[in-house]
């Protein structure tokens, strides 16, 4: 060590100073901040943001400013700055120009390190759950060790802690900016070492040089994974290495794994002699290797294995390390911080294990450099999972690089054979896109170290609701999450249903509504999509579809025709024949099912629906049945009033007797109607109400409006009251279109068309 180093050692750990720490927000500095409180500075902290962290830390005596101010450091002896701070900085600048001592953060931890004897736990993948698990082991084996890690760990209590009984101090080693190198522990943990943070290094001997020079500045016990060969050549010479893991010849060998659902057991032994059985209760192989290696440094330090297997099996780890987010007998999610192509493997391998039928990943890679890097590597990492979802690079500080992006992983992915692999680069959408594929039984991961977690959060707090909507509709009943409506309308638009739900009954229905209104959840309901128009943002809430069960029942009771509300016109219109009654044979026509029809009292050929009923049976906002014969309904032309704040379950509609051969003709008719002056073209049927003045379609087509389009929405060339979809269109461009036609009218003609065609959801 440098005399300045042992300055500054004695500076931060036996006086009392004003420390100013820039972006101590973040994980690691207010680690720092946390322990120069407990060592007795005066700590002041900027950062422009503030966190739960920070609201501690303001409660132990850290004066925060939430914006970077020359002025709010001007007392400081001691400035400590993150390498996330930029040199344009005003306090970093001020400090400089003013000649005041600067050290980085790892600079400061190296030198607070020093005055204990220090155990830094190091390695590409594992050292915050290690480093946690070292200071819990031998916090419960009474040596009351100091501790720093990158994360919160509630086990610990806090991400950092000094405590002046005891000797040691472990520390989490940050090897992604060479500062590593700082250290001068007495005993270092090396879990791994691998190509990574090459936005850092020049190559994997960069980054192994780095080690060397660590594993000389030791000078105690060299602790390493047999299972790594990088580590194990490395640390294998030093002459002070103890080596641990799953191979044979491991000094501290784990065998006999029985990796459950959460939790690992082991049998431990050192050479030939067996210390014993160890319950970890965190999950995978690879923490059973994590923990062999806590289990080494514990025994060389005197603990025994008794306490530290039974302080093993009470250990648990950091958030987002295999975190279960929700879980239930049907869905498993759960958010982990892998972000390396070695780490999503290992955790979906661990996911694999938990015995769910399917793992569907979502996952954000983490800077442009790793993902620029390391794409062969990310295309091989996710063959244990079912689904796959990439969404756009998280790119920390970086900035982005040309032709890097979440696109590339994917194109990896594929190139590597696994066929069930999309990208979504619209974060927000991830879980819908991961919410929609769901089925039951499957385990739902996502991973990455930026802010994907948020995504799967969203999905957990709305697969609580799917599931409870499941248990109202039961067994023959569907829930779906996010599912797209373009599937469900006619006009094959729109976005997607926040929960999709079919009852097949009308208790179920009767329960959904109950259900919406304690849950203040808004409900609708949607037949067969025929006359519906879905914005592009889809619809928030529950959007019901009652179908099958009761609701496609048609039942003949002489000249009445009771019919559900999910029964199709068409199918109504050939029941009415295969009873010889007439007079619905205008049904045929109308692409809709009973429910839409009696909404909209929809009508061909002349006739409306109204002009057929007898009566309707309809469920109430509370849930409760009604029967109403017709003449107790108010009807309009294209408008039935009731069912605007009430939802229909059947109706009855009168035929009435005729020949046989006079209903062929009329079905014939119709059907000759629909085929010579309809498009069949995807639609949704006529888009404007018929106007007074005129039929909508003659005006359209008088406007010289057909076939103008707007994107893939075009009016069609067979019938000016149809716009079409020639594929792929969205509703903005079919709400453009309208109001191109809309405006045509009233500028030409002086005729405000109003559309027939109804109108819900959110704009994307
Ligand atoms: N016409 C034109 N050009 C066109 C389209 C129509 O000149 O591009 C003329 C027709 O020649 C006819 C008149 O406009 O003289 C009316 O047209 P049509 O007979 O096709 O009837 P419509 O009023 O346009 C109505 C319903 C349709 C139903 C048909 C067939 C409305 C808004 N539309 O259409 O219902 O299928 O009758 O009976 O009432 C629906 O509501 O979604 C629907 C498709």
């Amino acid at each position: 060590m440098t005399t300045a180093d042992v300055d500054l050692a004695k500076f931060l750990t036996q006086e009392r100073r004003n420390v100013h720490l820039i972006g101590v927000a973040g994980s690691g500095m207010s680690g720092i901040a946390g322990l120069l409180l407990q060592l007795g500075h005066n700590v002041s902290g900027s950062d422009k943001l503030d966190s739960l962290e920070t609201n501690r830390l303001q409660r132990l005596g850290l004066k925060f400013y939430q914006q970077h101010r020359a002025a709010d450091a001007r007392d400081a002896e001691l400035v400590i700055y993150s390498s996330a701070i930029k040199k344009d900085n005003p306090i970093l600048k001020s400090a400089q120009e003013s000649g005041k001592r600067m050290v980085r953060r790892a600079e400061a931890l190296a030198a607070i390190m020093s005055a204990k004897r220090g155990i830094l736990v190091v390695g590409m993948h594992g050292k915050t759950t290690t480093s946690a698990m070292a200071a819990h082991v031998l916090r419960e084996g009474g040596l009351h060790p100091s501790h720093y890690v990158g994360a919160e760990i509630p086990i610990l209590g806090t991400n950092a802690h000094w405590d002046a009984r005891g000797e040691f101090f472990v520390a989490e080693g940050d090897e992604s900016d060479g500062t590593i190198a700082l250290f001068h522990p007495e005993h270092i943990l090396v879990l791994n070492i691998e190509e990574e943070h090459l936005d850092f290094y020049t190559d994997l001997a960069a980054i192994e040089k780095v080690f060397v020079q660590l594993i000389g500045q030791t000078s105690g016990k060299i602790f390493y994974c047999a299972d790594d060969s990088n580590a194990t050549r490395i640390c294998r010479s030093s002459g002070r290495g103890i080596s641990y893991g799953l191979s044979v010849n491991a000094d501290y060998r784990g065998s006999d794994i029985d990796l459950r659902n959460f939790a690992s057991a082991f049998c431990v032994y050192r050479g030939k002699e067996e210390l014993g059985k160890a319950i970890l209760n965190v999950p995978g192989e690879h923490n059973v290797r994590n923990a062999l290696g806590v289990i080494a440094l514990a025994t060389e330090l005197g603990v025994r294995f008794e306490k530290i297997a039974k302080s093993l099996t009470k250990f648990q780890h950091a958030r987002r390390r295999f975190e279960i987010k929700y879980d239930s007998p049907r869905f498993l999610l759960v958010d982990d911080y892998g972000h390396h192509p070695t780490e999503i493997n290992a955790t979906l391998k661990t996911a694999k294990s938990v015995g769910r039928k399917r793992v569907l990943t979502m996952f954000q890679p983490h800077r442009y450099s790793r993902t620029k890097a390391l794409r062969k590597e990310f295309g091989r990492a996710f063959d244990q999972a079912d689904r796959v979802v990439i969404t756009d690079v998280y790119g920390s500080n970086e900035s982005p690089i040309p032709d890097v992006s979440g696109q590339m992983i994917v194109d990896e992915i594929a190139a590597h054979g696994h066929r069930g692999v999309s990208y979504q680069p619209r974060l927000g959408w991830v879980h819908r896109d991961v919410g929609n594929m769901l089925e039951s039984g499957d385990l739902v991961l996502s991973l990455g170290a930026g802010n994907i977690h948020e995504q799967l959060s969203i999905l957990a707090a709305d697969l609580v609701i799917a599931e409870k909507l499941k248990e109202i509709v039961g067994e023959d009943g569907d829930v779906r999450l996010y599912e797209p409506l373009s599937k469900h309308t006619t006009l094959r638009v729109g976005g997607p249903a926040q929960f999709w739900v079919e009852p097949r009954n009308e208790a179920a229905l009767s329960e959904l509504i109950r259900f919406c209104r304690r849950e203040k959840l808004p409900l609708f309901i949607i037949g067969r999509g025929s006359n519906l128009l879905v914005r592009d943002g889809g619809i928030r809430g529950v959007v019901v579809h009652p179908s099958g069960g009761d609701f496609d029942k048609i039942d003949i009771d002489e000249n009445e025709i009771t019919a559900g509300v999910g029964a199709k016109l068409k199918e109504i219109a050939y029941a009415a024949r295969a009873a010889d009654l007439g007079g619905l044979e205008w049904m045929e026509g109308i692409p809709g099912a009973v429910g839409g029809a009696l909404r909209m009292n929809a009508g061909a050929m002349g006739a409306q629906t109204f002009e057929k009923v007898v009566r309707v049976r309809y469920l109430d906002g509370d849930g409760n049945a009604h029967d109403k014969n017709r003449d107790e309904l108010e009807v309009h032309y294209r408008h039935f009033p009731l069912l605007e704040e009430n939802f229909a379950v059947s109706a009855t509609f009168r035929g009435s007797p005729a020949p046989r051969e006079q209903i062929e003709s009329r079905l014939h008719e119709s059907q000759e109607k629909r085929r010579t002056t309809q498009p069949i073209a995807k639609s949704a049927g006529c888009i404007f109400k018929n106007p007074d003045e005129c039929p909508a379609g003659k005006l359209v087509d008088e406007l010289g409006l057909k076939n103008s389009s707007v994107g893939k929405a075009r009016v069609s060339e067979v019938h000016g009251n149809f716009i079409v979809n020639d594929g792929g269109a969205t509703a903005t461009e079919m709400l453009q279109l309208i109001d191109r036609i809309k405006q045509a009218a009233k500028n030409k003609r002086g005729i405000e068309l109003e559309t027939e065609v109804q109108i819900v959801g959110e704009s994307a």
